[in-house]
């Protein structure tokens, strides 16, 4: 990911103004974190707002990308930092951020973002989704052979993301979507009874985090209501502890009614980089198919995210812990403040979910509360988490 490494310098040169050749690169503000020494740079560049962030170690210091508010599009990231970095005239160090003239930006009508799903249309007779597709290979293929249906591809990897879109463009695809996201929460956007299948082929088993797994009680629920009747959820993996977790998860009590049908070393038509690997070394392949067996309820989708009439208050740093504080069914863990001045700030937190937390930034100043750089996802959980956190910010 895009980095340079500078020496020290004085960060008041950090203006609020257009920066670059084209004046294209805003700084909207500069933050600086009360627990250390870093600092973060709002940016706005084409239509995109998303933060830099200013490690300091003693010596040297590193600019780069914030994990949280990345955007997709790395040539955004590159030409930020070296807009910023050239009109401090800093001195680099060390830099990774070359911009290939050649290379344009992926700007692609394939590619969505979580925010467009309240809306959406799906222009085709039967939509299928695919959890972490990684290199793309099932996707792509799936896409080609059925050239009326709709293939949402969701993956967390954003280079993985970006080189599937690539590809989509090679193969001149028009019915396939990328949505570089959570797919556990991206589930929860989409309308009910919509999928014919939701692909999940070879998850990252998490042995040792057992809450980062895609398969859990909550997806299954979501999937069954994505699903239409005689849909299919189709696990498919190499390891024997996710297989019995999976059907632990399947049968589990809280499942009231379901169709399960299970395969071992089924061959498909089509093998996966992962499935390779695994064939090589003569592994089992178990393939789980889970069919949802009722038409479910509609999804709302109208939850307020805005803060009303919050705005900036000394009183807030008094009143918010850093201690993260559960709640029935949720959390929310406020991880660090910025101050940009004596009249605006910058909480980072961690909330919602369990097993599928939000990470955000709120910005707060004398007229206005917002999430930086975009509202969390319509669920109910993070609504209600939403309430509770304006709880702490009302004083
Ligand atoms: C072991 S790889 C398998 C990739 C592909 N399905 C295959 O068979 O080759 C697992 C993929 O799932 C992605 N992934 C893990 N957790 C995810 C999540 N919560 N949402 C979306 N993608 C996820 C990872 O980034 C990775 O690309």
């Amino acid at each position: 990911m895009p980095h340079i490494t500078v020496n020290p310098f004085d960060t008041e040169s950090i203006k609020k103004i257009k920066y670059g050749e084209d004046r294209s690169t805003e700084v909207l503000f500069k933050a600086n974190d009360i627990f250390s020494k870093d600092e973060l740079i709002g940016i706005k560049r084409e239509n995109e707002s998303f933060l830099l962030h200013l490690k300091k170690s003693p010596d040297t210091w590193l600019l780069k990308y914030d994990k949280v508010t990345r955007p997709l599009k790395v040539n955004l990231l590159k030409q930020a930092i070296a807009d910023v970095s050239s009109e401090i005239e800093v001195e680099v160090l060390q830099s990774n951020i070359a911009i290939h003239p050649t290379k344009a930006p992926l700007a692609s009508e394939y590619e969505k973002n979580i925010e467009d799903f309240v809306d959406i249309e799906f222009p085709f007779e039967s939509v299928a989704i695919e959890v972490g597709f990684g290199s793309g290979k099932h996707l792509l293929y799936q896409a080609q052979k059925n050239p009326d249906r709709l293939f949402i591809g969701i993956e967390i990897h954003t280079p993985s993301a970006a080189q599937v879109l690539k590809q989509i463009q090679l193969l001149g695809l028009v019915n396939v979507w990328v949505v570089n996201y959570d797919a556990r929460l991206l589930l929860e956007m989409i309308p009910s009874n919509l999928c014919h299948q939701i692909f999940v082929h070879f998850p990252v088993p998490w042995d040792k985090k057992p809450h980062r797994r895609v398969i859990s009680p909550s997806f299954l629920e979501e999937s069954m209501r994505v699903l239409e009747v005689n849909g299919r959820l189709e696990l498919r993996t190499d390891s024997h502890k996710y297989f019995w977790y999976s059907m632990e998860t399947f049968l589990g009590e809280s499942v009231a009614k379901t169709a399960v049908e299970i395969r071992k070393n089924e061959a498909l038509e089509i093998t996966s980089k992962y499935e390779a690997r695994w064939l090589r070394q003569e592994k089992d392949i178990y393939d789980v198919y889970v069919t949802s067996t009722e038409e479910s309820e509609a999804r709302v989708l109208d939850f307020d995210f805005s803060f009303k009439d919050i705005i900036y208050k000394k009183e807030i740093l008094d009143k918010i812990s850093y201690k993260p504080e559960l709640f029935e069914g949720f959390f929310v863990h406020f991880e660090r403040l910025f101050k940009i001045d004596d009249d605006a700030i910058l909480i980072k937190l961690a909330f919602g979910s369990f097993d599928r937390p939000e990470h955000k930034y709120i910005y707060l100043d004398k007229s206005k509360t917002y999430y930086f750089n975009s509202n969390p996802v319509k669920t109910l959980t993070n609504y209600k988490t939403h309430l509770k956190i304006m709880e702490y910010l009302n004083v």
